[in-house]
């Protein structure tokens, strides 16, 4: 594997793969104090491939620290993308506080909903001897999405490429399906994937869903929809809109994190668009920066750092904040980015033609007056203009020393 001139370094506070390839963020949790993400990893090769899941975990949401790879592929399939759940009842039969990943089984025709277990903190896991527990029978049924209801009943979303189903379980072992929901977001959107219906404090639910292609900015992106889920489907209530406004935002997932007053999502910062194609290192793929998601009265989302450094410039990485205009230039051997927040827009312009995506402005008026914070690490820029109503999120090759210029005009 060879080092492209414009591939950035390893980031310092986002969560890039040891080796190999990196996409969904899989799995996010917080359990005694400590992150842990999961994610689809191909160790082998720095292009996707036959899925495992790899995982790190980290005291703070910033600085990520990386753990041997917790699933990989068997006589079912290779392992896409899910979720992790702590059963402390242990309704599971796997113990008490055991956690459970459900994942789904992908094979060349078919894909499966299927579990396995860690009684370590989430560091070794054993597959349950009865998977798949839910049986699929086509070639688009994954990306399981379990969580509690206030019902006290496990509930999973899964998409089946242009719908979701819903299933309803009281042990995470047995399912039984209990609706169906389906939208028109659009002819050009292609597969729907990584639903996650999220609820929110207010009662509400938001349907955070990835789409293949066809999303905000015409490529992969994530849209949020507002609505309500009543325990067996969700009916939706309102407009969807982009999670975020960038080039590089998808696979979003969140988790609610008890004592917290919002949920927290993270996505990988990539396009399939251009995913196997960017400059690499060697190693390809980065996860965002864990962000609060909240709902803006009845007009969009919100989303906001949910972790803060201590120190604003560490190792090439810089943290900006500031009340008015600013713009951030990242200048590297073969390209230049621009991004940040002037004259009531919120964008990230790309130059220097790298790839097929790569050039072109993206972003958003907006929305009110709120504070802005600019991050900037290694191989991406994300933007959070007005308190969070408009984010951009791109990728950056800019080699793995380029120059960073803050002005505040
Ligand atoms: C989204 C996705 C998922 C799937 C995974 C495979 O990026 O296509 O639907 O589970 O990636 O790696």
């Amino acid at each position: 594997m060879s080092v492209h001139p414009a591939a950035p370094a390893a980031p310092v506070w986002h969560v890039a793969p040891p080796r190999g390839w990196l996409n969904d963020p899989n799995g996010l949790c917080l359990a005694d104090g400590r992150w842990h993400a999961y994610f689809q990893h191909h160790p082998f090769d720095d292009r996707w491939g036959p899925m495992h899941w790899g995982h790190v975990s980290s005291a703070d949401g910033l600085h990520w620290q990386h753990h041997p790879v917790a699933l990989e592929p068997d006589e079912l399939g290779t392992i896409f993308s899910g979720s992790v759940v702590h059963d402390l009842d242990g309704v599971a039969g796997a113990g008490r506080a055991a956690w459970v990943a459900c994942f789904t089984h992908h094979a060349d025709s078919v894909q499966h909903q299927s579990l396995a277990f860690s009684h370590d903190g989430g560091a070794t896991w054993t597959k349950h001897s009865g998977n798949p527990v839910i049986r699929g029978e086509v070639a688009d049924f994954r990306d399981p999405k379990v969580w509690r209801a206030g019902d006290g009943r496990w509930h999973l979303v899964v998409t089946l490429a242009d719908r979701l189903e819903f299933h309803v379980s009281d042990d995470l072992v047995h399912w039984t399906r209990t609706g169906d929901f389906r939208a028109d977001l659009g002819a050009d959107v292609g597969n729907w994937e990584c639903p996650d219906v999220v609820p929110m404090p207010d009662g509400r639910h938001l349907l955070v869903l990835s789409l293949s292609t066809g999303g905000p900015g015409g490529n992969s992106g994530t849209v949020v929809m507002p609505g309500r889920f009543d325990g067996r489907s969700f009916e939706q209530t309102g407009e969807v809109v982009p999670f975020d406004h960038g080039p590089d935002w998808y696979a979003a997932q969140t988790f609610w994190n008890a004592g917290d007053r919002h949920p927290v999502a993270m996505a990988w910062m990539n396009s399939w668009a251009y995913a196997n194609e960017v400059p690499s290192r060697g190693t390809r793929g980065l996860l965002s920066l864990p962000r609060h998601l909240s709902w803006d009265g009845d007009d969009g989302c919100r989303s906001w750092p949910a972790v803060r450094p201590v120190i604003d410039a560490e190792g090439g990485a810089r943290w900006i904040e500031h009340d008015g205009d600013v713009m951030v230039t990242i200048v590297g051997a073969e390209s230049e980015v621009r991004a940040g927040v002037v004259d009531g827009e919120a964008f990230v312009e790309r130059t220097g033609g790298l790839f097929a995506g790569h050039d072109g402005r993206f972003g958003a008026p907006l929305r009110g007056d709120g504070p802005h914070v600019v991050v900037v690490d290694h191989g991406s820029v994300e933007v959070f203009a007005d308190g969070g109503r408009v984010t951009v999120t791109a990728q950056v090759f800019a080699g793995p020393e380029p120059a960073v210029r803050v002005q505040r005009p």
